[in-house]
């Protein structure tokens, strides 16, 4: 697919058909991802799947602050994709000290990156997908095991699209973008 074109037809999916992902289809969306920049190439993103109904319930009604669209989008998903983080890696030297005044903010950065990544190339394969953020991280890491120095960045509900929603309205180039000469 036409990059431009992938860009900007990705949809947030929240309604999926009643079939499974492969798992040679999310390994070579993964194998896509795995190509997103990254501070000085460290990829500390990784992603947990699970198919699991009684995994992904326990996160729909315990995990997700009760935030509707969530629990519902995650109850009717084939499956779920656990984003986390390698912790003190992006950003920071090897002895341990912040590269820049940004610390380790760049390993939300990379992972962001990342996970856009993985949704356009779901999107190409013609995976639907949403990136949640509304999720209590704690509670996760009690229904998945989050390895050592790993922290929950983000979950994807992934599946084949259910649903064709219409693009949310974006914003101008002339409100987005400044011409400094
Ligand atoms: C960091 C982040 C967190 C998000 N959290 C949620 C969420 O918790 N639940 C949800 O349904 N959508 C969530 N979204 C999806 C946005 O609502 C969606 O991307 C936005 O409305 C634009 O729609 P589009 O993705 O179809 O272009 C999130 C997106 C991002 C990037």
């Amino acid at each position: 697919m036409e990059a431009i074109k992938c860009i900007k037809e990705r949809r947030s999916i929240r309604k999926f058909q009643d079939k499974k992902v492969p798992r040679e289809v999310i390994d070579e969306i993964v194998a896509a991802a795995a190509y997103a920049p990254s501070w000085k190439n460290t990829q500390v993103t990784r992603y947990m799947v699970t198919e699991d109904r009684e995994v992904m319930n326990k996160i729909a009604d315990g995990c997700v602050l009760g935030f509707e669209y969530n629990i519902d989008t995650i109850r009717n998903a084939p499956a779920l994709v656990i984003v986390t983080m390698i912790q003190g890696r992006s950003g920071m030297e090897k002895d341990g000290s912040a590269t820049t005044s940004k610390g380790a903010d760049w390993g939300v950065f990379d992972t962001g990156i990342a996970t856009q990544t993985f949704c356009l190339a779901a999107h190409d394969k013609g995976v639907g997908s949403v990136i949640m953020g509304i999720f209590d991280e704690a509670s996760v890491g009690e229904v998945v095991p989050v390895p050592e120095g790993q922290k929950v960045a983000a979950l994807i509900a992934i599946g084949y699209p259910d649903e064709e929603p219409k693009a949310p309205r974006r914003k101008e180039v002339s409100q987005l973008v400044t011409y400094l000469d």
